[in-house]
């Protein structure tokens, strides 16, 4: 019973199941351990479960040692097996949440997890989706299949809630357990159990009324970001034809210590959250025959990035005597954003892509990413290899993309013949152009 649980909790006995065991999942494991809880990691990707029984960790970010740590502690175990399920108390549920090819809400993740947990669904435990969707998922999508598959009832047998997760991997100043966390139940009892199992390991939890209100908080979050950066994205196009940089505008107006937020420009958007979330409300909103223009605004204004990156690039390149065609391209970063390993939507793909149909040859250079992995829209791509940036002479331009730390940016001014600068990494110089 419910009781049980929050008497589990406050002792430290209960056991907590995290399914999947990616960027957000992860963290969450190591987080509940350290706290003291027994913690069973669950993955259909075999190779993530090996990889941390032998202490392996699969994130650069989140060093091995940590994961020897998980092993040494005899709390932590990881299986594909989901009928251990039946012996955990609190079941976090971390999946993907992607867009199909028609750029609508992919549930096929959320739905087969919940098919595969319902089998094992136990009177007391309570479930917590943390996967990004759109509000109205914890209950008319994950609560019908575990209630089917189990024959219990959410809220009088089992506990369910919803928790956004916010993890912004590799941020030096927050991880998972110093960012508030924001969780909704379906009830006050549910309320009541994710309350006492975030409060266990996160600053601060933040309760709101129902599991919509959180799972539309996470989207209000992500949208704001969305339409922001496609803000000044506009703004870049518009402020380069009057010849004024908009980084320098930013950084001016960020000075103002208050009403000004500031956010950045770039090749276009990248990540598995900003690029992605906005549609999932903007799909739920049709329901509602209620239009969602600021989003499919941004949206537009975002996914036309890269093809104003390229244009502007064939028009430097145009005035420096290079042509495009045959031209020798080194592209700077896969990752979508600097200092990590993820290359998940990042618009350097499309950049790559769109500079191959302009008749360049391209290279990459990121040492965070040495082999493109395969992805779903660009697999032409899978398994190149990046280049040594100490190699950049060699090629007519170089376009960065991703403007990772601890690369050798004064070198690359001095080197290179000409740099298409997307991210603001470069200091002004003859050979330096921002786009
Ligand atoms: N990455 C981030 O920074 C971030 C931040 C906030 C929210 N989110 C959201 O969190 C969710 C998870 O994102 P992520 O970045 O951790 O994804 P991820 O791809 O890194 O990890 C997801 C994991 O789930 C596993 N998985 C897939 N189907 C499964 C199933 N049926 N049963 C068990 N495991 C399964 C995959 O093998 C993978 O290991 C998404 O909804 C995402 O939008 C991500």
């Amino acid at each position: 019973m419910p009781e049980n649980f929050l008497d589990k909790m406050t002792k430290r006995d209960a056991r907590i199941g995290v399914v999947g065991l990616g960027y957000v999942g992860l963290p969450l494991v190591l987080e509940f351990c350290r706290a003291g809880f027994k913690v069973l990691g669950l993955d259909i990707d075999q190779k993530k479960v090996d990889a941390l029984l032998a202490s392996k960790s699969y994130i650069r970010h989140i060093l091995s040692d940590k994961i020897a740590q998980l092993n040494a502690s005899n709390r932590f175990d990881a299986t594909d097996d989901f009928s251990q399920i039946a012996s955990c108390d609190a079941i976090l549920i971390c999946v993907p949440t992607p867009l199909t090819r028609h750029r609508e809400p992919d549930m096929s993740y959320i739905v087969s997890t919940a098919e595969t947990l319902a089998s094992h669904v136990r009177r007391g435990q309570l479930y917590c989706l943390e996967s990004t969707t759109y509000p109205g998922t914890t209950t008319e999508v994950l609560i019908p299949i575990l209630e089917k598959g189990s024959g219990l009832k959410a809220g009088k047998d089992f506990l369910v809630a919803y928790s956004p997760e916010r993890e912004d991997p590799n941020n030096k100043n927050f991880s998972t357990s110093t960012i508030p966390k924001v969780v909704g139940g379906i009830d006050e009892r549910s309320l009541q159990g994710a309350r006492a199992l975030y409060d266990a390991v996160i600053c601060r939890t933040v309760p709101v009324s129902s599991a919509s209100t959180a799972e539309a908080t996470k989207l209000l979050e992500n949208i704001f970001r969305a339409v922001n950066i496609a803000l000044v994205n506009e703004l870049k196009v518009v402020f380069e034809k009057m010849g004024i940089d908009v980084w320098e505008v930013i950084d001016a107006a960020a000075t103002k210590p208050f009403g000004f937020m500031p956010f950045y420009p770039g090749p276009g958007l990248g990540g598995h959250c900003i690029p992605i979330d906005p549609f999932y409300l903007t799909w739920k909103s049709r329901e509602y025959d209620t239009p969602t223009r600021f989003i499919e605004l941004a949206g537009e204004i975002n996914t036309y990035m890269p093809y104003h990156v390229i244009s502007r690039m064939i028009e430097i390149m145009s005035i420096n005597g290079i042509a495009m065609k045959n031209a020798r391209i080194l592209l700077v970063g896969l990752a979508y954003k600097k200092n990590v390993d993820d290359p998940r939507e990042s618009p350097s793909f499309k950049l790559w892509q769109l500079l191959e149909e302009r008749g360049a040859k391209v290279d990459y250079c990121d040492p965070y990413c040495p082999e493109a992995p395969h992805m779903r829209e660009h697999p032409q791509f899978e398994g190149i290899k990046s280049v040594p940036l100490e190699n950049a002479p060699d090629y007519d331009a170089v376009l960065i993309s991703t403007a990772h730390d601890g690369l050798d940016y004064q070198r690359l001014a001095r080197e290179a013949k000409l740099i298409i600068d997307t991210r603001n990494a470069m200091q002004p110089g003859p050979n330096v152009y921002k786009a």
